[in-house]
């Protein structure tokens, strides 16, 4: 694998697609066990779990559903992240496990929205499922499930995660080369 660049910044190889591929069978394994039976409705988080959720969902080996929401966020100057719901799902949860599928966990303002938006809707349980998670930039009280890969505070692209929307087609992690 090659380095890469877009918007004049040069990225690195960061983790493949083969080690991707193992890690997400290792979690769809874990929620196999944890939800056998309870008929978990999967929640993906658009733009960026696509290719995740996609990819875990058929690792999963119970009787399941996915569904679809799409989020924005905002992140301004301030500390103050917002988040817009772009297009909702129509599912009634009420009594039901649901497994949220994000992308990346960063500052944690996002998942922290949907939460409460979602615990709203009376859900037996919420777990959060997450490919990447930045623990050193976690602002927010959330407890999430079933992460893939810790990672540095670094931005990354490829497998569903983009900038500015381009690279989410790339099969493999790419990480922000540093300056040093
Ligand atoms: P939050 O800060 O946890 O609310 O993350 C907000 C969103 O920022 C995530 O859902 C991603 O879409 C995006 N994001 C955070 N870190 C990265 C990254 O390293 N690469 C690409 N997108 C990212
Ligand atoms: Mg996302």
């Amino acid at each position: 694998m090659e380095n890469l660049s877009y918007k004049g910044l040069d990225f690195v190889p960061y983790i493949s697609r083969e080690e991707i591929a193992i890690k997400v069978k290792e979690l769809a394994k874990m929620i196999t066990c944890d939800c056998q039976g309870k008929n978990p409705l999967f929640v993906c988080v658009l733009n960026g779990a696509f290719a995740f959720a996609s990819d875990l969902f058929r690792e999963v080996e119970m009787d399941a559903q996915i569904t679809f929401i799409r989020l924005k966020s905002y992140i301004g100057t301030g500390s103050c992240g917002k988040v817009k719901v772009l297009s909702d799902f129509t599912e009634d949860i009420t009594g039901r496990t649901i497994i949220i599928v994000e992308d990346i966990v960063d500052t944690g303002k996002t998942m922290k929205r949907l939460i409460s938006d979602m615990e709203k809707l009376n859900p037996a349980e919420i777990k959060v499922a997450s490919l990447f998670f930045k623990p050193e930039s976690l602002q927010c009280d959330i407890t999430i499930d079933y992460v893939g890969f810790n990672i540095p505070n670094k931005f990354i692209i490829g497998y569903g995660l983009d900038i500015d929307e381009m690279a989410r087609n790339l099969p493999s992690i790419y990480i922000l080369k540093s300056s040093d």
